[in-house]
C-alpha cells in the first residue's frame, strides 16, 4: 500500500488511460443522450466510481470495468473527491477501497448512504483488515466487502451482480407503488390500458364512458408521446392524479420513477429543498444532503400538485428549470442537471391569477405545453354509473363480500346529485353503501346517505322528456329506452338481473332491446 496521498498524476501510465478513458466515456454519454434522447437504466452505461490510491485496485477495475462491457469508471483518490464526484454525477455504484483514516463523518461512504439511496456500495479493504472492512460494509449497509488482492475477473462478476442487484431493488420498489393500487387492475385484470368493455372505458386506472372524457383522454394520450409539460385543471376530486399517473405510464419515461408533490402550504425553502435537494449543513436540521425529486426522478416525471400555490419567490426556480433543466442544490454552489418531465395540476383557475399578477405569465405559459380539463363529475354524468359499478366492485374486494351492485333507484339518485366533491366523494359515497349492503345483495336506496336520498330526480325532469315537438307516445319510448340502457350498463349487460331489477321477463326484455336497437358499446 502506498504511503503518500497522490492523484492519478502520481501514476503517468494511469493517468493517460484515464484521460482517454473519460473523453472517450464523454462520447459515448453524448451519443446515448443524442440517440434515446433520456436515460433508459436497462440499457445505459453504468457509473462505477472507485475511491482508491491503492495501484494494484486501480488497474484490477480498470481491466474488469471496461466501457465495451457498458461501464464508466471514474477515479477518485480520496473521500473529497469522491462526495465532489457522486454530487456531480448520476453515480450507479462506488467501490471504497478504504484507509485506516476513512471512518470519521465525512466519510463518503457513509454520507452516500443517505444521499445517494439508489447507489450502491462495494468496501474494498486489506487483506489484513478484514474485520474492519467487514464492520464499514454493516455500517453503510453496502453491498458486501473484498479483501486485497483483487482478480480482475472476480471484480466484473461482482460489480455484475451488484448493478443486476441494484436493478432488481429500483423495479421493487416501483412495482410495490403500484402494487397499493392493484385492485383496480384486479377488476380489469389483462385488459389494455385504453380498452373499452361493455361501454365502460379505461387508461390505466382512469374509467370513464362520456364523450369529454373519451375526448380529453385522446388528448392525454398525444401528450404522453411528447416531453412537454403538461397542467391539468380541475375542480377537486376530479382525478387530475390519476390523469398525471396515465400519461407517466403511457410515456417513454415509464421505466423511470415519478414523483409527486404538493405544493399547497408549503414554505419557499422546505419547497426548494424537497425539489432541488440540499447539502448537509444547508440550514439547521439539515444533517445529511437530500438529492431532491427533480434528480431523484431524473428520465422520470415530477408531478407538481397545486401549483397555483407557489410564491412568486418559487415560480422564478422553477422557470429556471423549465428553461434549462438546472439544479442547485440548497446551500450548494454546483448547478446539476436533470431531465424530468414536468405534470403541474391545479383546481384554481391559472388564468385569473396571472390576470390578477400573482402568477408569472412566462411561468403558466411554459407549464402549459398540454392544458388538460377535467371536467367535474355533473359534467359527465354519463360516467356515474360505470364509475359506481367500479368502486362497488374494488370495495367489495377490499371488504371481501359480494354485492351485485346498485339498485336503478340509487343509481338515479346518483347521477342527479351534483357531486361537489367529485370522483372522489362518490367513491366515498359507494365504499360507505357497500360496507352496510347485504351480502349477496344490491345496494339500494335505504342505504345511501340522507343528502343524496334527498336529492330530487322528478323535478328535474328527464331531458328525453324535453324533447321538443314529441308526442306523448314517443316520450314515453325515449324514457323507456334511457331507462333500459342505463339498467344494462349498470348490470354490464346481464340480462336476467335486469329482467330482475325492472321487473320483466327475459324474454320481455330481450323484445325491448330488439325494438329499441340497444347494442353493448
Ligand atoms: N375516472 C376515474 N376512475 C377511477 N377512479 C377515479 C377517477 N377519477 C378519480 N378517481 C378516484 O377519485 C379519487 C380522487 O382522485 P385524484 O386524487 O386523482 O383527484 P384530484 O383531482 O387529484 O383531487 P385533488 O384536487 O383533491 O388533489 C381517487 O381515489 C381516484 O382513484
Ligand atoms: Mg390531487
Amino acid at each position: 500500500m502506498l504511503q503518500r496521498p497522490f492523484g492519478f498524476e502520481a501514476i503517468p501510465n494511469l493517468a493517460k488511460l484515464v484521460t482517454v478513458m473519460q473523453i472517450r466515456f464523454a462520447n459515448v454519454d453524448c451519443h446515448y443522450h443524442r440517440v434515446n434522447g433520456e436515460t433508459n437504466k436497462l440499457s445505459a452505461i453504468s457509473t462505477v466510481l472507485l475511491k482508491s490510491k491503492d495501484e494494484a485496485v486501480i488497474n484490477a477495475a480498470s481491466q474488469a470495468l471496461s466501457e465495451l462491457d457498458g461501464y464508466r469508471l471514474i477515479f477518485c483518490a480520496d473521500d473529497e473527491a469522491a462526495k465532489s464526484r457522486l454530487d456531480e454525477l448520476k453515480v450507479d455504484l462506488i467501490l471504497y477501497d478504504f484507509d485506516k483514516g476513512d471512518f470519521g463523518p465525512e466519510n463518503a461512504l457513509l454520507r452516500s448512504r443517505l444521499s445517494h439511496a439508489a447507489c450502491w456500495r462495494i468496501v474494498i479493504c486489506d487483506e489484513d483488515d478484514v474485520s474492519a472492512g467487514a464492520q464499514l460494509c454493516e455500517d453503510t449497509a453496502s453491498y458486501l466487502y473484498l479483501a486485497k488482492p483483487l482478480q480482475h475477473q472476480q471484480l466484473r462478476i461482482v460489480v455484475k451482480r451488484a448493478l443486476e442487484h441494484a436493478e432488481l431493488s429500483r423495479r421493487h420498489r416501483i412495482l410495490s407503488r403500484e402494487l397499493k393500487l392493484s385492485l383496480d387492475d384486479e377488476i380489469f385484470g389483462g385488459e389494455e390500458a385504453g380498452s373499452v368493455q361493455g361501454g365502460v372505458s379505461r387508461f390505466e386506472r382512469l374509467v370513464y364512458a362520456s364523450p369529454k372524457m373519451a375526448d380529453l383522454v385522446a388528448e392525454a394520450k398525444v401528450a404522453a408521446t411528447t416531453d412537454m409539460p403538461v397542467l391539468i385543471r380541475g375542480e377537486t376530486g376530479t382525478g387530475k392524479e390519476l390523469l398525471a399517473r396515465a400519461i407517466h405510464f403511457n410515456s417513454h419515461r415509464v421505466n423511470s420513477p415519478m414523483h409527486s408533490q404538493n405544493c399547497g402550504g408549503v414554505s419557499d425553502d422546505a419547497l426548494y429543498s424537497e425539489f432541488f435537494g440540499h447539502v448537509r449543513g444547508a440550514f439547521s436540521g439539515a444533517i445529511a444532503d437530500r438529492l431532491g425529486l427533480f434528480r431523484a426522478a431524473d428520465g422520470g416525471t415530477v408531478f407538481l400538485d397545486e401549483v397555483s400555490e407557489v410564491s412568486p419567490h418559487f415560480q422564478v426556480a422553477l422557470l429556471r428549470f423549465l428553461q434549462e433543466g438546472e439544479v442547485k442544490p440548497l446551500g450548494s454552489d454546483k448547478t446539476l442537471h436533470s431531465n424530468v418531465r414536468i405534470i403541474a395540476a391545479s383546481n384554481r383557475s391559472i388564468d385569473e391569477m396571472v390576470e390578477q399578477g400573482t402568477f408569472r405569465r412566462d411561468l403558466y405559459y411554459r407549464l402549459r405545453g398540454f392544458q388538460l380539463d377535467l371536467p367535474a363529475l355533473r359534467e359527465r354524468s354519463e360516467d356515474i354509473p360505470v364509475l359506481t359499478q367500479f368502486f362497488v366492485e374494488k370495495y367489495a374486494g377490499v371488504v371481501g363480500r359480494r354485492v351485485l351492485g346498485v339498485t336503478s333507484d340509487v343509481l338515479k339518485r346518483l347521477e342527479h346529485y351534483p357531486f361537489p366533491g367529485n370522483v372522489r366523494e362518490l367513491e366515498s359515497e359507494v365504499q360507505r353503501m357497500v360496507a352496510v349492503a347485504e351480502q349477496g345483495g344490491y345496494v339500494a336506496l335505504r342505504h345511501l346517505s340522507e343528502k343524496i336520498a334527498r336529492t330530487p330526480v322528478e323535478t328535474n325532469g328527464n331531458a328525453s322528456l324535453a324533447v321538443a315537438g314529441a308526442t306523448l307516445k314517443d316520450k314515453v319510448e325515449t324514457l323507456e329506452k334511457d331507462v333500459l340502457r342505463q339498467a344494462l350498463t349498470t348490470f354490464h349487460w346481464n340480462q336476467s338481473k335486469v329482467a330482475e331489477d325492472l321487473g320483466l321477463s327475459r324474454v320481455g326484455l330481450a323484445n325491448k332491446i330488439k325494438r329499441y336497437g340497444l347494442r353493448k358499446v
